[in-house]
């Protein structure tokens, strides 16, 4: 069966946005509205999965949701809400909980990052993590899910999850009049120069909101000062950039900040460095500052503008939430049905 297309990705209200959320995944969602109906959601459930302080979080959404509509995503267009308000994530999350095997969460990367060493003392909700991410997608049945790198693995598990619901359930799906397949298998966009965005400091680890370092990452709402001082300051080798992209091989910082200035100016490696072939990094780092600052400075203002209103945001969220829950509730009507939950009177 043929699923209508639909985007659905997801940023946790974790502090400051850098760079990397920026290039990697909340940029390309701008573009993505022209073609689909698309829902962007601040995932405050995902957030939790670690402490995060009750007023900080409460800022944190409305300051993620303040930058999705500043970098030029439609609210009207496009749904934008905060996941807690939909209680319906959190419901088919539990389902999935049924569903996903403790082997393949067991593989998951990011949990074993996150737990660290002391994996006894990590939440369980940090290793059902990946269970409410599917929840969050196939609540929408949404067909396409654009990300960053980091998120392929998660991406992987939701299709199996999708793909095990589906032949779990298969006869109950077909007596239920809705066919072979009730889930989408969700596709992963990972697209563009800037899929994985590096720390400024180490070009081997990539950039990250958890990194105890200011000067490893570029946040959205920096100035432009700031951003100069990182972009100075960022580790570099000492030989001149090269002419041809095999140059780069063995060169992580310098390929980062290339990369980084191809997704800025919406070119390719490729283009930048036939333009800055044979430049030192003393004359790149300010090109790449000015190329920054045109980029995020407007973005930051239009922000710091939205924020001084924010009943305004949470009206712009409460609307979203309106829209994006009927949707949800279709689909847990579905559910109840096919897995033989008794449905909602
Ligand atoms: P989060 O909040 O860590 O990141 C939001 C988006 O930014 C991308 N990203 C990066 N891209 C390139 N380089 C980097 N250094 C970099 N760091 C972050 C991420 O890949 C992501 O696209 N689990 C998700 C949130 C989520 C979600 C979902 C996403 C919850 N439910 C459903 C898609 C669909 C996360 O933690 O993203």
């Amino acid at each position: 069966m043929a699923h209508r297309p639909l985007v659905f990705s997801g940023v946790q209200p974790t502090g400051n946005l850098h760079l990397g959320n920026y290039l990697g995944a909340i940029m390309r969602w701008v573009a993505l509205q022209e073609r689909y109906d698309c829902i962007y959601c601040v995932v405050d459930l995902h957030a939790i999965t670690v402490w995060q302080e009750p007023q900080e979080l409460v800022k944190s959404t409305r300051e993620v949701a303040a930058a999705l509509i500043a970098v030029g995503i439609d609210p009207r267009k496009n749904i934008i809400f905060n996941q807690s308000q939909v209680p319906q994530h959190a419901e088919l999350a539990w389902v999935f909980n049924c569903i996903a095997r403790m082997g393949w969460l067991n593989r998951m990367t990011q949990f074993k990052e996150k737990a660290g060493k002391d994996r006894e003392n990590a939440s369980v909700g940090l290793f059902a993590y990946p269970t409410l991410m599917a929840a969050d997608i196939l609540v929408y049945r949404a067909t396409h899910v654009p990300v960053g790198e980091d998120q392929k693995q998660h991406l992987e598990l939701s299709r199996d999850i999708a793909q095990k619901f589906n032949n779990d359930y298969a006869e109950s799906i077909a007596g239920n009049g809705h066919g072979t397949e009730y889930f989408p298998l969700p596709e992963p966009l990972i697209e563009g120069s800037a899929t994985r965005v590096m720390s400024l400091r180490d070009g081997t680890k990539k950039m990250s909101k958890s990194d105890p370092s200011e000067y490893s990452r570029i946040n959205l709402t920096d100035d432009a000062d700031t951003i100069a001082q990182k972009l100075r300051k960022a580790k570099t080798d000492p030989e001149p950039l090269p002419s041809a992209v095999e140059g780069l091989k063995g060169r992580p910082e310098a390929e980062n900040l290339v990369d980084i200035y191809a997704a800025l100016s919406g070119s390719t490696k490729e283009a930048v460095l036939r333009e800055h072939g044979g430049a030192q990094f003393s004359a790149f780092k300010p090109a790449l500052a000015d190329l920054a600052v045109s980029r995020l400075s407007p973005i930051a203002g239009e922000m710091r503008r939205l924020l001084a209103d924010p009943a305004e945001i949470d009206r712009v969220l409460a609307d979203g939430t309106a829209r994006a829950a009927a949707m949800a509730e279709q689909t847990m009507d579905d559910v109840r049905d096919i897995v033989g939950l008794l449905r909602k009177r």
